[in-house]
């Protein structure tokens, strides 16, 4: 099960950060499934979180999510996959990027306002180049159990806070 972990506002009741706890992969996969159905053309999915946090697990439900079929994997090397669903899905991994300028010959803006879905894991590597509006998704392992990861979302702007809103409503109704 899915487990909402917590919810907080700020002073305006506006919802700031959305916490929900995952006890497999098979449940993380499940939450990027949700999310995936939801996405529209532009968004833009920043994925944060240690070596084998989860981050790909995640982005693989994502994938699916959008109708892409077959196999999804981290473009460490790559550093960027590019896959044709509902959407295209721009996959990055920015782990091994030794500049940002390497982002430059990539031809990232490109892929930024391209109107598919972005995704990148490791995105604090390139954080000058993030847009101010997009959803920022953190895993993290909890404390005492193997298994379980905490999936800390939280929206940038007006769109993504809508997107929560959405997600939560697919969560709950375990669609
Ligand atoms: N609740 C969980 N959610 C996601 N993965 C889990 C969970 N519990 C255990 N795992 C395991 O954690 C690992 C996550 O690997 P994954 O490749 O998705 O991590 P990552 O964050 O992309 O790492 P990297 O930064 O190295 O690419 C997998 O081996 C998976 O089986
Ligand atoms: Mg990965």
């Amino acid at each position: 099960m899915l487990r909402l972990a917590g919810k907080w506002f700020n002073l305006y009741g506006v919802c700031l950060v959305t916490v929900i706890e995952t006890s497999s992969p098979e449940e993380t996969g499940i939450l990027g499934k949700q999310l995936g159905s939801i996405l529209r053309a532009g968004d833009m999915l920043c994925l944060y979180g240690g070596l084998g946090a989860g981050k790909t697990c995640f982005a693989q439900g994502i994938a699916r999510g959008l109708g892409i079929e077959g196999t999804v994997t981290s473009p460490t090397f790559t550093l960027i996959n590019e896959y044709y669903g509902r959407l295209p899905l721009y996959h990055m991994d920015v782990y091994r990027l030794d500049s940002v300028m390497e982002m430059d010959d990539l031809g990232y803006e490109e892929y930024f306002y391209s109107g598919g879905v972005i995704l990148i894991e490791w995105a604090e590597k390139i954080n000058e180049l993030l847009p101010e509006e997009r959803l920022d998704i953190t895993i993290d392992r909890c404390p005492d159990e193997e298994s379980c990861r905490q999936i800390t979302i939280s929206p940038r702007g007006e769109r993504y806070r809508l997107l929560i809103e959405e997600l939560m409503t697919v969560v709950r109704a375990g669609n």
